[in-house]
């Protein structure tokens, strides 16, 4: 059983990951926070409701975080790819939770969840990383209740809001920074690269959306997403970035790493929120004077057919 925590923006990509962690059996889904990101916070938090309501997780507790990034306005939304209401402009095929937010804010109930959890927890942030850098520096004592921090950010090779970054560390490199670079908790990060990779197409929907009543809901909220998409990569699919990242949380090694130190431009100019992965020796990197001794697992590679078969057998529904 995996305890894990959900940091998220809905977003369509994020409603796949929290549809996946709640109709996983080996998941115990301690809690969900909610960023600013793909929408305002009020929109992504109603969204997560709305996931777990069709799911029927009443139990699952909810609270909102951070409403804007730790130093800069937050420059712009991803309404374009997300629609107005963040679910693909179909939120209304969801079903309105009954039991509302948790009486507290995202930080003090990761915080709480983590100092009551029996056991070390997974947090998979898969929206703007400003809940984790506030955690983490409101609560250092709870760095030993973490097993390991699964992140969807992150472009090494490719970007996608800029030429050069991706959009959840581009809304807040300064967070981003703090997580990837200034603390030391176990960390894998699931970049663009491979997210790009693990492109679902029009028959694996297909087969989706015969899954069963929460399958069709799932490919009918993702229609607008999957026609950016669609043009955006020539071919009929959807990258279901966030998916990606929470297969791996629920089931460890799925996706193959590489460790190696990384960071995070936070200056001002088109390179604002670019991942910088030092994938020199550690021989080369001690001679340039680089502090290397933090270090961060980059998903690189996987089987993406089992990928995507891991993804609709949990799924399917
Ligand atoms: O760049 C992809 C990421 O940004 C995903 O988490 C998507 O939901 C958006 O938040
Ligand atoms: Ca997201």
């Amino acid at each position: 059983m995996t305890a894990l925590i959900i940091d998220t923006d809905p977003g369509v990509d994020d409603a796949f990951a929290i549809a996946l962690a709640c109709a996983s059996p080996d998941v115990d889904l301690l809690g969900v926070t909610t960023v600013f990101g793909n929408v305002g916070l009020a929109m992504t938090t109603r969204n997560a409701l709305r996931v777990l309501a069709l799911y029927g997780r009443e139990d699952v507790p909810v609270a909102a975080g951070a409403d804007r990034p730790l130093v800069y306005p937050h420059p712009h939304r991803a309404r374009y790819v997300h629609g107005e209401d963040g679910l693909g402009n179909r939120a209304d095929l969801l079903p309105e939770r009954a039991t509302g937010v948790a009486g507290t804010d995202a930080v003090a109930l990761m915080a709480s969840l983590l100092e009551s959890a029996a056991e070390p927890v997974t947090i998979v942030p898969i929206g703007p990383l400003t809940n984790i850098a506030l955690l983490l520096a409101a609560h250092p004592a709870v760095r030993g209740k973490i097993e390991r921090v699964v992140i969807m950010g992150g472009g090494v090779g490719i970007g996608n809001v800029t030429a050069a970054a991706e959009f959840n560390i581009w809304s807040d490199p300064e967070a981003a920074r703090r997580v990837l670079v200034e603390e030391d908790v176990p960390t894998v990060l699931v970049p663009l690269d491979l997210t790009h990779r693990c492109t679902v197409d029009g028959a694996w929907l297909d087969r989706l959306a015969a899954s069963g009543p929460r399958g069709r809901t799932l490919v009918e909220l993702i229609a607008a997403y999957r026609e950016f998409y669609s043009r955006n990569l020539g071919i009929d699919g959807s990258v279901v970035h966030d998916a990606v990242a929470m297969a791996e949380a629920i089931s460890p090694g799925l996706l193959v790493t590489e460790t190696y130190p990384v960071d995070v431009e936070c200056a001002p100019g088109p390179a604002r929120g670019t991942v910088i992965a030092d994938r020199r020796s550690a021989i080369a990197r001690d001679r340039s004077g680089v502090d290397g001794s933090r270090e961060v697992a980059v998903a690189v590679d996987a089987d993406l057919d089992a990928v995507r078969e891991f993804l609709l057998s949990r799924l399917s529904s």
